[in-house]
This record gives structure tokens, C-alpha cells and sequence, in this order.
């Protein structure tokens, strides 16, 4: 104890050792890591606990509700978000499986009032139309009724995660009772959910974008994997789970560009699709058992960490605290580089989850037995280990240990960020300046100190049980049932025509009606004017598609007069909601 607090009182810069003038030798880091992990787990077990209903810091709220954070001005976080009180309760949960059984009444206070809060109709529907995807209620669980980014699909595959967790505890320590007849009906409600809706649009992790959100997917996959599972242990069913769970890792696999996750597709929100959102996703579905899949988006997985690159690097010039830093050196992150919440800021959370993916991709090339370099992970690689080349590194080889090594001290660097951003006192806001690195916006943040706990279990090797992700990795080889990837094409033609002339467009597509007159799409002339002639329509087309089409005019008397030859060519823009305009002339 005193030793600690004697390390907590010395001047930060000692402490800190990433990219400060003084660095600290290997093994005074290391005690100093360590020495705050311990105090700081300490304040993160005590900082969630205060905000459970009961808690010294949410009075008067149920048993089981989580509030988010007990700031109610500036910002007001007093509700209960289903996300945030989901990954809170899958990190309790975790405890409680590895050994914390003070947990356990806590835990079933969770299952209780999520049982309830399924029940509550909302703005987003009623218990079986659509309200489990409501994102945040009132702490006494009366619904929410102002306006907010709604639904958010993310909440109930999230708690069937933490609740599959649970009720696959049960089982195994001789209380399948209590697994089948109190936890899997409230496991059962947000599956059917999932199964319902997954494919459908709605508002992303932050709350701003309404499109395919990649966290909402990978989220969902899992659950529904795990739920069938979960299902046949329990002699349950859960009807559509391990139909739709293949579909959905095969939408996943367009959320990835070739280089990086873009995280929001299915909508034009003018963003690189670069965020934390998909660090998340990785750590939430990493699988202990897991080998470094691609298509799961596996924390030590080729794509995932070429992802990480891309999301941290994407943070070095935006935030004044980040300036300097070496490449390969870790920095503070954000949600996204474009936020402008709070004026944009790291968070504390998002920070701890690239720290999370970096431990748990150590613990899965030591069960693998090796680390594999290739094209998409090779920069990933070189900025911790410059010499490196392609290959795969067995355990125990020269370069195996220098990457293992490299990566170790590299995540280390980021709680590092969190020792000198946060508090002595242990408090973690939601946010830290970006400039000064003061605590920002609300405070106790809940979900901050969740983080903490989770990804400094995954330094100590401490990690959840696998979900079953070898057996669920193989995306079909065509989807089915996923949503349209289109993009807006804006078609302006220059067609000067005589009263009672319109123009159309038609072409090889379906949507543009495959050739025949009839089908054809119309264009509009409100902008039109005799100094410009101009027809325009916006129509959604497949993205990175190439197609023949022309404009046709129909007379009033019914005629059609098709262009000239030859057909038009065009190739539509990549990605799903992208948009592009094809100025056109008649002729
Ligand atoms: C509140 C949301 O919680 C936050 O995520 C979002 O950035 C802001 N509203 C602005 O939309
Ligand atoms: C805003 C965050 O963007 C969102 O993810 C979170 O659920 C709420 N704040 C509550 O913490």
C-alpha cells in the first residue's frame, strides 16, 4: 500500500515512459504498470459498483440497473443504457466465472431487471415489436420518451453475451434450473430480437449514424452463435439463430475495405469508417480458442490488426497530447477522428480497448504456437519490429520473441496513457482533453472503468469463455437476406425537349428497369431552365457494379425516342451508402 501510493505521488513524467525524454528502463516500468493496474483495478471494481442500483453513487435506483454515469448535467448520463450495462455486466460476470462469488446477487439482480426493462413499451415498439433495440431508459425503468438516435440493434445481443456467460456457468456448476427457467427466457427475448432485425438499419455504438453499424453485427453474430449453443445445452430451442448466424458473418466480411474495418456502411455519413467502434468489436468476440481468423475479425487476426494500425494512426495528428509520439508508440484514442462531441476528445474506453485487442492477440499466439506476418499485417508489424518481413514465426524462434515482446510493451504504452491521463484519485471520466489530457464530460463513467478491468485481465491472461468461434467462422459464399449495398448515382442529362417531353433512364439493371421502356426511371425538370436544360434523378444502385444504360424521351403522344448508340458505360462508386453524380449531355 505504501509503496504504492508512493509511486502514485511521483510526477508523471517520471512514471510515464511512452515517448517522455526520461524514459524509464524495462523493469521500473514494469513495477510502475503493475503498482497502478493494482490501485486502479481497485478504483474501477468500486467505480462500477457505485453506479449499480444500491450503490453509493446511484441511490434510489433498483437493484440491477446500471446508470451510466451519475453526472445529470452537462452531461446528463442518469439513465440506463442497454449497452453500457451489458458490456458493464459481461465484465462482472466474467469475475464471478473466474472465481468472485460476492458477484452472484448482483448478477441475478441484472437478470431480474432485464427481465422487467423487456417488458417496458417504448418509443422503439413494444416487447415483441422492436422495443428491446431501445437504446436507454429512465433509472426507475420507465421508458425514455425524448428524442434520441433510435433503435440501436447493439443492446440485446450484447446482454444475451453477458447472460450466455452466465447461464452457461449455471449449468456447469449443477444450477441448469435456474439457467432454464430465470436467465435463458430473457436470453430467448433479445435473440428472437436479433433474429428479427439484424439486417435491418439503426443507429450505431455512438448514437449518431443510422446505417450498418460493424459493432452492432459482430455483436449480434456471437450472440446468435453462442445462443444456439447455449440452446441445445439447455434443451432449448431458439428458432433462427444458427440460420441467420452464418448470414451475419457474411455481411460482415463488406464492412472490410482491404486495408481497414470500415465501421458504418449502409449510409452516406462522410466519414473514413475509421473507429474505435471496431477495436471494440474485436475484443468483444475475441474467443480464447479462437486461431487468428480473418473472418471473425480475431484480435491477433491479420485484418484486425492491420485495423488497429489504421484506427490508432488515424488519431496521431488530431489530438495535441498525441504530437510527437513515434509511430509504433501508443497514443490516446477516440471514438473517431471527425467527432466533435465535446469538441472531439480521446476517451478513456476506447484508449483501453486497443490496449485489450494488443493483450488478447498475445494470448492467442501463445495457445496458436506462432505469429504469422502476411501483406495486410505487415506495417502493423514493422512499426514495432521495423525489420520484420512476411512469414510465420513459431514460438520460441528469435522472432517470435521480438514481436511478442514489441507488442507487449507497445499495449503496455496505452495503459501508460491512462496512468498519466487519469486522476489520482482513480476517477475516470468518460473523456480526457485533448490538449491537456484533463478529465472531460461525465464523470465515473461506468463503462470507463469496465474497460479497465477488462483489458488489464487480459494483460494478467485472464479472458471469457470461448463462444464457440470455431465452429462459426466460415462466412457462405454468397449471402442471403443482407442488406443492400448501394450506392446513390445522380443522373443529370442536358436534354433540351418540347413541352409534354420526359425524360428517362434505362438500362442493364433491375433498378433502372433492364432495358424496357416501361420500367424505365423518370427524371425530374424542376431545375430546369432554357439556358440549362437539365433532367435529374438520384436512384440507388449496387455498389461497384458496371452497367450500360441510356436516357429515353417519351413524347406526350406516347412515343419513345431512345439516344443514339452506343450505350452509355458506367461503374458505380465502392461502398455501401457511398454517392456519386454522371453529368450526361443528349445525344
Ligand atoms: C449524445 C450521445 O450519447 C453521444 O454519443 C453523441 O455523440 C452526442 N449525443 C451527439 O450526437
Ligand atoms: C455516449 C456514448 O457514445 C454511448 O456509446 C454511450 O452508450 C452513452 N454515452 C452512455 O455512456
Amino acid at each position: 500500500m505504501l509503496f504504492t501510493s508512493v509511486l502514485r505521488a511521483l510526477p508523471a513524467a517520471l512514471l510515464f515512459s511512452g515517448t517522455q525524454a526520461t524514459p524509464l528502463d524495462f523493469e521500473s516500468r514494469q513495477i510502475s504498470i503493475d503498482a497502478f493496474i493494482t490501485t486502479q483495478t481497485t478504483a474501477s471494481i468500486n467505480g462500477v459498483l457505485a453506479n449499480i442500483g444500491g450503490g453509493s453513487k446511484a441511490p434510489g435506483v433498483p437493484a440491477g440497473i446500471v446508470v451510466a454515469s451519475p453526472s445529470r448535467t452537462n452531461p446528463d448520463y442518469w439513465y440506463t443504457w442497454t449497452r453500457d450495462a451489458a458490456l458493464t455486466y459481461k465484465a462482472l460476470i466474467e469475475r464471478l466465472v473466474h472465481g468472485d462469488t460476492t458477484l452472484r446477487q448482483k448478477v441475478d439482480d441484472y437478470v431480474s431487471s432485464q427481465a422487467k426493462l423487456q417488458g417496458v413499451t417504448n418509443p422503439s415498439g413494444g416487447p415483441t415489436t422492436g422495443g428491446l433495440g431501445e437504446p436507454k431508459f429512465n433509472v426507475d425503468m420507465t421508458q425514455f420518451t425524448g428524442a434520441w438516435g433510435r433503435p440501436q440493434r447493439d443492446g440485446p445481443p450484447l446482454r444475451a453475451t453477458a447472460l450466455a456467460i452466465y447461464a452457461n456457468w449455471l449449468a456447469d456448476n449443477g444450477n441448469k434450473t435456474y439457467a432454464v427457467n430465470t436467465v435463458w427466457p430473457v436470453i430467448a427475448n433479445d435473440l428472437a430480437y436479433a433474429v428479427q432485425y439484424w439486417n435491418q438499419t439503426g443507429f450505431d455504438l455512438w448514437e449518431e449514424v443510422n446505417g450498418s453499424s460493424f459493432f452492432t453485427l459482430a455483436a449480434t453474430h456471437r450472440a446468435l452463435a453462442e445462443g444456439a449453443a447455449l440452446a441445445t445445452k439447455l434443451g432449448q430451442t431458439c428458432t433462427g439463430c444458427a440460420t441467420a448466424a452464418p448470414q451475419v458473418l457474411c455481411f460482415m466480411q463488406s464492412f472490410w475495405t482491404g486495408s481497414y474495418i470500415d465501421s458504418n456502411i449502409n449510409v452516406n455519413d462522410g466519414r473514413t469508417g475509421k473507429d474505435a467502434n471496431s477495436l471494440i468489436s474485436s475484443i468483444h468476440t475475441f474467443d480464447p480458442s479462437a486461431k487468428c481468423t480473418d473472418a471473425t475479425f480475431q484480435p491477433c487476426s491479420s485484418r484486425a490488426l492491420a485495423n488497429h494500425k489504421a484506427v490508432t494512426d488515424s488519431f496521431r495528428s488530431v489530438y495535441a497530447i498525441n504530437k510527437g509520439v513515434a509511430q509504433g508508440k501508443a497514443i490516446a484514442v477516440g471514438r473517431y477522428s471527425e467527432d466533435v462531441y465535446y469538441n472531439g476528445n480521446p476517451w478513456y474506453l476506447t484508449t483501453l480497448a486497443a490496449a485489450e485487442q494488443l493483450y488478447s492477440a498475445l494470448y492467442q499466439w501463445d495457445k496458436v504456437g506462432s505469429i504469422t506476418v502476411d501483406s495486410v499485417s505487415l506495417a502493423f508489424f514493422q512499426d514495432l519490429v521495423p525489420s520484420v518481413t512476411a512469414g510465420t514465426y513459431a514460438k520460441g524462434s528469435a522472432t517470435y520473441t521480438s514481436i511478442t515482446s514489441a507488442v507487449k510493451t507497445y499495449a503496455d504504452g496505452y495503459i501508460a496513457i491512462i496512468q498519466k491521463y487519469a486522476p489520482s484519485n482513480g476517477g475516470l471520466a468518460e473523456q480526457f482533453d485533448k490538449s491537456t489530457g484533463s478529465p472531460l464530460s461525465a464523470v465515473d463513467l461506468t463503462w470507463s472503468y469496465a474497460a479497465f478491468l477488462t483489458a488489464t485481465e487480459r494483460r494478467a491472461g485472464i479472458v471469457s469463455p470461448s463462444w464457440g468461434e470455431n465452429f462459426n467462422n466460415l462466412p457462405p459464399t454468397s449471402c442471403t437476406g443482407t442488406p443492400a449495398c448501394n450506392a446513390k448515382i445522380t443522373f443529370n442529362v442536358r436534354a433540351t425537349t418540347t413541352f409534354g417531353d420526359n425524360i428517362f433512364v434505362t438500362g442493364q439493371l433491375t433498378q433502372l428497369g433492364n432495358w424496357d421502356p416501361n420500367s424505365a426511371k423518370a427524371l425530374s425538370a424542376s431545375q430546369y431552365t432554357s439556358s440549362d436544360p437539365l433532367w435529374t434523378t438520384s436512384i440507388d444502385l449496387p455498389a461497384s457494379t458496371v452497367f450500360e444504360y441510356k436516357y429515353i424521351r417519351k413524347t406526350s403522344a406516347g412515343a419513345v425516342v431512345w439516344e443514339s448508340d452506343p450505350n452509355r458505360r458506367y461503374t458505380t462508386s465502392a461502398g455501401c451508402g457511398s454517392s456519386a453524380t454522371v453529368n450526361d449531355t443528349w445525344r
